[in-house]
Protein backbone atom coordinates (compact mmCIF):
# COMPACT_ATOMS: atom_id res chain seq x y z
CA UNK A 1 0.00 0.00 0.00
CA UNK A 2 1.26 3.26 -1.04
CA UNK A 3 2.22 5.26 2.51
CA UNK A 4 1.21 8.98 0.46
CA UNK A 5 -3.00 7.14 0.07
CA UNK A 6 -3.02 5.42 3.34
CA UNK A 7 -1.77 8.46 5.76
CA UNK A 8 -3.72 11.10 2.99
CA UNK A 9 -7.12 12.24 4.96
CA UNK A 10 -9.83 11.11 3.27
CA UNK A 11 -13.70 11.85 3.41
CA UNK A 12 -16.12 9.01 2.33
CA UNK A 13 -19.65 10.14 1.04
CA UNK A 14 -20.72 7.05 -1.10
CA UNK A 15 -20.92 3.63 1.12
CA UNK A 16 -24.23 2.04 1.77
CA UNK A 17 -23.65 0.59 5.16
CA UNK A 18 -25.22 -3.01 4.85
CA UNK A 19 -22.57 -2.91 1.69
CA UNK A 20 -20.19 -3.75 4.80
CA UNK A 21 -20.96 -6.77 5.97
CA UNK A 22 -17.95 -8.85 5.60
CA UNK A 23 -18.62 -12.85 5.70
CA UNK A 24 -17.52 -13.10 8.79
CA UNK A 25 -19.90 -11.01 10.34
CA UNK A 26 -22.81 -12.22 8.40
CA UNK A 27 -22.01 -15.14 9.64
CA UNK A 28 -21.58 -14.14 13.70
CA UNK A 29 -24.78 -12.57 13.13
CA UNK A 30 -26.55 -15.23 11.99
CA UNK A 31 -25.34 -17.64 14.89
CA UNK A 32 -26.32 -14.98 17.39
CA UNK A 33 -29.77 -14.46 15.83
CA UNK A 34 -30.49 -18.12 15.29
CA UNK A 35 -30.32 -17.75 10.97
CA UNK A 36 -29.39 -20.78 8.92
CA UNK A 37 -27.72 -19.50 5.77
CA UNK A 38 -27.71 -21.05 2.59
CA UNK A 39 -23.81 -21.19 2.48
CA UNK A 40 -21.45 -23.82 4.18
CA UNK A 41 -19.12 -21.11 5.85
CA UNK A 42 -17.60 -17.53 5.55
CA UNK A 43 -15.27 -18.81 2.50
CA UNK A 44 -17.83 -20.28 0.27
CA UNK A 45 -20.08 -16.86 0.95
CA UNK A 46 -16.74 -14.55 -0.20
CA UNK A 47 -16.72 -17.35 -3.89
CA UNK A 48 -19.76 -16.37 -4.67
CA UNK A 49 -19.30 -12.57 -4.62
CA UNK A 50 -18.74 -12.93 -8.48
CA UNK A 51 -21.15 -10.13 -10.25
CA UNK A 52 -22.55 -10.16 -13.85
CA UNK A 53 -24.04 -6.41 -13.17
CA UNK A 54 -25.87 -4.62 -10.60
CA UNK A 55 -28.94 -6.66 -10.09
CA UNK A 56 -27.04 -9.62 -9.63
CA UNK A 57 -25.06 -8.05 -7.09
CA UNK A 58 -28.17 -6.91 -5.56
CA UNK A 59 -29.42 -10.18 -4.81
CA UNK A 60 -27.09 -11.34 -2.88
CA UNK A 61 -26.42 -7.85 -1.10
CA UNK A 62 -30.14 -8.12 0.18
CA UNK A 63 -29.72 -11.86 1.48
CA UNK A 64 -26.47 -10.68 3.30
CA UNK A 65 -28.51 -8.34 5.09
CA UNK A 66 -31.38 -10.46 6.39
CA UNK A 67 -28.75 -11.30 9.30
CA UNK A 68 -29.41 -7.53 10.71
CA UNK A 69 -32.26 -7.53 13.41
CA UNK A 70 -31.64 -6.36 16.40
CA UNK A 71 -30.16 -2.72 17.45
CA UNK A 72 -27.12 -4.25 18.68
CA UNK A 73 -26.80 -5.98 14.57
CA UNK A 74 -26.93 -2.56 13.11
CA UNK A 75 -24.58 -0.79 16.02
CA UNK A 76 -21.81 -3.62 15.71
CA UNK A 77 -22.16 -3.83 11.78
CA UNK A 78 -21.83 0.28 11.57
CA UNK A 79 -19.29 0.33 14.35
CA UNK A 80 -16.71 -2.37 12.73
CA UNK A 81 -17.38 -0.05 9.11
CA UNK A 82 -16.23 3.13 11.28
CA UNK A 83 -13.14 1.40 13.13
CA UNK A 84 -12.01 0.19 9.76
CA UNK A 85 -11.78 3.42 7.95
CA UNK A 86 -10.49 5.58 11.12
CA UNK A 87 -7.58 2.91 10.36
CA UNK A 88 -7.43 4.47 6.76
CA UNK A 89 -7.54 7.64 7.62
CA UNK A 90 -11.10 8.63 6.74
CA UNK A 91 -11.83 11.93 8.62
CA UNK A 92 -15.84 12.24 7.73
CA UNK A 93 -18.02 9.96 6.58
CA UNK A 94 -21.84 10.31 5.10
CA UNK A 95 -23.10 7.17 4.84
CA UNK A 96 -26.55 5.55 3.61
CA UNK A 97 -28.63 2.93 4.86
CA UNK A 98 -31.57 0.86 3.06
CA UNK A 99 -34.56 0.98 5.59
CA UNK A 100 -37.22 -0.75 3.83
CA UNK A 101 -36.12 -4.30 3.56
CA UNK A 102 -35.19 -4.63 7.15
CA UNK A 103 -38.46 -2.94 8.07
CA UNK A 104 -40.07 -5.42 5.48
CA UNK A 105 -38.47 -8.55 7.92
CA UNK A 106 -40.71 -6.66 10.81
CA UNK A 107 -37.56 -4.62 12.57
CA UNK A 108 -38.43 -2.01 14.04
CA UNK A 109 -37.26 1.85 12.31
CA UNK A 110 -36.22 3.00 16.04
CA UNK A 111 -33.74 -0.15 16.16
CA UNK A 112 -32.16 0.28 12.91
CA UNK A 113 -31.65 4.18 13.22
CA UNK A 114 -30.99 4.06 16.63
CA UNK A 115 -28.29 1.05 16.27
CA UNK A 116 -26.41 3.01 13.60
CA UNK A 117 -26.67 6.76 15.26
CA UNK A 118 -25.18 4.90 18.26
CA UNK A 119 -22.09 3.73 17.20
CA UNK A 120 -21.89 6.89 14.79
CA UNK A 121 -21.49 8.84 18.22
CA UNK A 122 -19.07 6.72 19.81
CA UNK A 123 -16.90 6.97 16.32
CA UNK A 124 -17.00 10.96 17.05
CA UNK A 125 -16.34 10.66 20.86
CA UNK A 126 -13.52 8.06 20.50
CA UNK A 127 -11.65 8.90 17.09
CA UNK A 128 -13.19 12.22 16.50
CA UNK A 129 -14.49 10.46 13.32
CA UNK A 130 -17.25 12.74 11.70
CA UNK A 131 -20.65 11.51 10.02
CA UNK A 132 -23.74 12.47 8.56
CA UNK A 133 -26.52 9.66 7.77
CA UNK A 134 -28.40 9.61 5.10
CA UNK A 135 -31.56 7.25 4.54
CA UNK A 136 -31.72 5.41 1.09
CA UNK A 137 -35.21 4.92 -0.69
CA UNK A 138 -35.13 1.57 -2.74
CA UNK A 139 -35.96 2.74 -6.07
CA UNK A 140 -37.79 -0.62 -7.47
CA UNK A 141 -40.45 -0.23 -4.64
CA UNK A 142 -43.20 2.23 -5.41
CA UNK A 143 -43.19 5.99 -4.31
CA UNK A 144 -46.06 5.00 -1.99
CA UNK A 145 -43.51 2.76 0.41
CA UNK A 146 -41.22 5.77 -0.24
CA UNK A 147 -43.95 8.40 1.73
CA UNK A 148 -44.34 5.50 4.27
CA UNK A 149 -40.59 5.33 4.96
CA UNK A 150 -40.24 8.94 4.91
CA UNK A 151 -43.43 9.16 7.51
CA UNK A 152 -42.00 6.23 10.04
CA UNK A 153 -38.65 7.92 10.12
CA UNK A 154 -40.23 11.32 11.57
CA UNK A 155 -39.32 10.10 15.53
CA UNK A 156 -35.67 9.69 14.49
CA UNK A 157 -35.49 13.12 12.18
CA UNK A 158 -32.53 14.50 14.69
CA UNK A 159 -30.64 11.21 13.67
CA UNK A 160 -30.61 11.93 10.01
CA UNK A 161 -29.48 14.23 7.87
CA UNK A 162 -29.96 13.48 3.91
CA UNK A 163 -32.67 11.65 1.66
CA UNK A 164 -31.34 9.45 -1.03
CA UNK A 165 -32.41 6.74 -3.85
CA UNK A 166 -30.68 3.64 -5.17
CA UNK A 167 -30.93 0.05 -5.87
CA UNK A 168 -32.02 -1.14 -9.11
CA UNK A 169 -32.04 1.97 -11.55
CA UNK A 170 -33.09 0.78 -15.43
CA UNK A 171 -36.37 1.01 -15.82
CA UNK A 172 -36.83 3.28 -12.13
CA UNK A 173 -35.96 6.86 -13.29
CA UNK A 174 -35.79 9.40 -10.76
CA UNK A 175 -39.20 10.91 -11.89
CA UNK A 176 -40.76 8.06 -10.16
CA UNK A 177 -39.45 9.71 -6.75
CA UNK A 178 -40.17 13.18 -7.79
CA UNK A 179 -43.16 13.59 -5.10
CA UNK A 180 -41.40 11.74 -2.27
CA UNK A 181 -38.09 13.90 -2.90
CA UNK A 182 -40.28 17.54 -2.68
CA UNK A 183 -41.93 16.45 0.27
CA UNK A 184 -38.32 15.27 2.11
CA UNK A 185 -36.71 18.86 0.60
CA UNK A 186 -39.85 20.89 2.70
CA UNK A 187 -38.57 18.91 5.99
CA UNK A 188 -35.27 19.84 5.51
CA UNK A 189 -33.35 17.04 4.49
CA UNK A 190 -30.09 17.80 1.96
CA UNK A 191 -31.01 15.49 -1.24
CA UNK A 192 -29.09 12.93 -3.33
CA UNK A 193 -29.75 10.40 -5.60
CA UNK A 194 -27.96 7.20 -7.90
CA UNK A 195 -28.08 8.00 -11.06
CA UNK A 196 -26.11 6.82 -14.43
CA UNK A 197 -24.53 4.20 -13.13
CA UNK A 198 -25.93 1.58 -15.16
CA UNK A 199 -28.62 4.17 -16.40
CA UNK A 200 -28.20 6.66 -19.09
CA UNK A 201 -27.41 10.71 -18.64
CA UNK A 202 -31.08 11.58 -18.75
CA UNK A 203 -31.20 10.13 -15.29
CA UNK A 204 -28.49 12.55 -13.72
CA UNK A 205 -30.39 14.89 -15.55
CA UNK A 206 -33.95 14.05 -13.87
CA UNK A 207 -32.00 13.86 -10.69
CA UNK A 208 -30.84 17.28 -11.06
CA UNK A 209 -33.85 18.79 -12.60
CA UNK A 210 -37.05 16.91 -11.31
CA UNK A 211 -35.46 15.56 -7.62
CA UNK A 212 -33.38 18.51 -7.11
CA UNK A 213 -30.15 16.54 -5.67
CA UNK A 214 -27.35 18.44 -4.87
CA UNK A 215 -24.96 15.29 -5.59
CA UNK A 216 -25.15 12.46 -7.66
CA UNK A 217 -24.08 9.22 -6.44
CA UNK A 218 -22.22 7.43 -9.36
CA UNK A 219 -23.26 9.62 -12.27
CA UNK A 220 -20.14 8.18 -14.70
CA UNK A 221 -22.41 7.78 -17.22
CA UNK A 222 -21.88 11.89 -17.96
CA UNK A 223 -18.72 10.92 -20.05
CA UNK A 224 -21.51 9.82 -23.05
CA UNK A 225 -23.12 13.29 -22.61
CA UNK A 226 -20.67 16.79 -23.36
CA UNK A 227 -23.19 19.18 -22.87
CA UNK A 228 -23.82 17.17 -19.29
CA UNK A 229 -20.54 16.95 -18.24
CA UNK A 230 -20.66 20.79 -19.15
CA UNK A 231 -23.22 22.01 -16.78
CA UNK A 232 -22.02 19.20 -13.66
CA UNK A 233 -17.93 20.99 -14.33
CA UNK A 234 -19.84 24.55 -14.04
CA UNK A 235 -22.04 24.06 -11.28
CA UNK A 236 -19.02 21.50 -9.43
CA UNK A 237 -22.46 19.34 -9.02
CA UNK A 238 -20.59 16.12 -6.81
CA UNK A 239 -20.12 13.00 -8.69
CA UNK A 240 -19.71 10.11 -5.69
CA UNK A 241 -17.45 7.79 -8.01
CA UNK A 242 -17.00 4.06 -6.30
CA UNK A 243 -14.24 2.26 -8.81
CA UNK A 244 -13.73 -1.12 -7.51
CA UNK A 245 -17.81 -1.07 -7.28
CA UNK A 246 -18.16 -0.10 -11.71
CA UNK A 247 -15.28 -2.63 -12.24
CA UNK A 248 -16.63 -5.45 -10.19
CA UNK A 249 -20.33 -4.87 -11.35
CA UNK A 250 -18.77 -4.09 -15.21
CA UNK A 251 -20.40 -0.69 -15.37
CA UNK A 252 -16.67 -0.06 -16.71
CA UNK A 253 -14.39 -3.41 -18.45
CA UNK A 254 -11.36 -2.74 -16.88
CA UNK A 255 -9.66 0.29 -14.76
CA UNK A 256 -7.93 1.32 -16.83
CA UNK A 257 -11.27 2.36 -19.42
CA UNK A 258 -12.78 3.81 -15.91
CA UNK A 259 -13.59 7.92 -16.85
CA UNK A 260 -12.94 9.37 -13.26
CA UNK A 261 -10.14 10.97 -14.25
CA UNK A 262 -11.59 12.30 -18.03
CA UNK A 263 -14.82 13.33 -16.11
CA UNK A 264 -11.89 14.90 -12.85
CA UNK A 265 -9.90 16.69 -15.20
CA UNK A 266 -12.79 18.55 -17.05
CA UNK A 267 -13.34 20.02 -14.06
CA UNK A 268 -16.30 18.37 -12.64
CA UNK A 269 -16.27 17.62 -8.67
CA UNK A 270 -15.30 13.58 -9.02
CA UNK A 271 -15.05 12.20 -5.38
CA UNK A 272 -13.62 8.91 -4.68
CA UNK A 273 -15.86 6.02 -2.47
CA UNK A 274 -16.14 2.63 -1.95
CA UNK A 275 -20.32 1.73 -2.05
CA UNK A 276 -20.28 -1.75 -0.58
CA UNK A 277 -16.54 -2.91 0.14
CA UNK A 278 -17.04 -5.67 1.66
CA UNK A 279 -18.55 -7.06 -1.88
CA UNK A 280 -16.34 -5.10 -4.29
CA UNK A 281 -13.11 -5.82 -2.73
CA UNK A 282 -11.77 -3.02 -0.60
CA UNK A 283 -12.63 0.18 1.62
CA UNK A 284 -11.30 3.82 0.90
CA UNK A 285 -7.57 2.88 0.40
CA UNK A 286 -8.12 0.14 -2.14
CA UNK A 287 -10.57 2.45 -4.02
CA UNK A 288 -7.44 5.33 -4.35
CA UNK A 289 -4.79 2.62 -4.88
CA UNK A 290 -6.67 0.85 -8.21
CA UNK A 291 -6.73 4.62 -9.55
CA UNK A 292 -2.75 4.92 -9.05
CA UNK A 293 -2.22 1.58 -10.03
CA UNK A 294 -4.52 0.48 -12.52
CA UNK A 295 -5.31 4.23 -13.93
CA UNK A 296 -2.69 6.31 -13.56
CA UNK A 297 -3.40 8.68 -11.32
CA UNK A 298 -0.67 11.02 -9.84
CA UNK A 299 -0.41 11.89 -6.56
CA UNK A 300 -1.61 15.51 -7.54
CA UNK A 301 -4.84 13.32 -9.06
CA UNK A 302 -5.24 12.15 -5.75
CA UNK A 303 -5.06 14.83 -3.53
CA UNK A 304 -7.28 16.87 -6.15
CA UNK A 305 -9.76 14.01 -4.92
CA UNK A 306 -9.50 14.14 -1.23
CA UNK A 307 -9.80 17.82 -1.75
CA UNK A 308 -13.30 17.31 -3.78
CA UNK A 309 -14.65 15.00 -1.46
CA UNK A 310 -14.39 17.78 1.42
CA UNK A 311 -15.55 20.71 -1.05
CA UNK A 312 -18.97 17.69 -1.58
CA UNK A 313 -19.48 17.06 2.13
CA UNK A 314 -22.17 18.77 4.20
CA UNK A 315 -19.58 19.68 6.70
CA UNK A 316 -19.77 23.11 8.09
CA UNK A 317 -17.48 26.10 5.80
CA UNK A 318 -15.57 26.11 9.29
CA UNK A 319 -14.99 22.17 9.47
CA UNK A 320 -14.54 22.24 5.57
CA UNK A 321 -11.41 24.48 5.75
CA UNK A 322 -10.21 22.85 8.42
CA UNK A 323 -10.22 19.19 6.48
CA UNK A 324 -8.64 21.78 2.63
CA UNK A 325 -6.08 22.89 4.87
CA UNK A 326 -5.26 19.64 6.24
CA UNK A 327 -5.06 18.08 3.40
CA UNK A 328 -2.57 20.74 1.41
CA UNK A 329 -0.54 20.71 4.34
CA UNK A 330 -0.69 17.30 4.02
CA UNK A 331 0.38 17.40 0.10
CA UNK A 332 3.18 19.90 0.20
CA UNK A 333 4.80 17.51 2.87
CA UNK A 334 4.82 15.13 0.18
CA UNK A 335 6.09 17.27 -2.24
CA UNK A 336 2.62 17.83 -4.22
CA UNK A 337 1.50 21.61 -4.83
CA UNK A 338 -2.21 22.15 -6.19
CA UNK A 339 -2.51 25.85 -7.83
CA UNK A 340 -5.29 27.30 -5.59
N1 LIG B 1 -26.14 0.78 -6.79
C1 LIG B 1 -27.44 0.84 -6.53
N2 LIG B 1 -27.96 0.43 -5.39
C2 LIG B 1 -27.14 -0.03 -4.45
C3 LIG B 1 -25.79 -0.10 -4.66
C4 LIG B 1 -25.26 0.34 -5.88
O1 LIG B 1 -24.04 0.31 -6.17
N3 LIG B 1 -25.25 -0.60 -3.52
C5 LIG B 1 -26.26 -0.81 -2.66
N4 LIG B 1 -27.41 -0.48 -3.22
ZN1 LIG C 1 -24.25 3.02 -4.14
Amino acid sequence: MSTFISKLPKVELHLHIEGTLEPEMVFALAKRNGITLNYPDETALRAAYQFSDLLSFLRLYYQGMEVLLTEQDFFDMTLAYLERVHQEQVRHVEIAFDPQPHRLRGVPMADIIEGIARALAQAKAQWGLSSRLIMAFLRDLSQESAFATLQEAKPFRHHLYGIGLDSAEVGNPPSKFAKVFAAAREQGYRLVAHAGEEGPPRYIEEALDLLQVERIDHGIAAIHDEALMARLAKARTPLTICPLSNLKLNVVDSMAEHPLLQLLHAGLCVTVNSDDPAYFGGYMNANFLALQQDLGASKHDLLQLALNGVEASWLSNEEKQQLHQEIISYGEQHGVYLKT
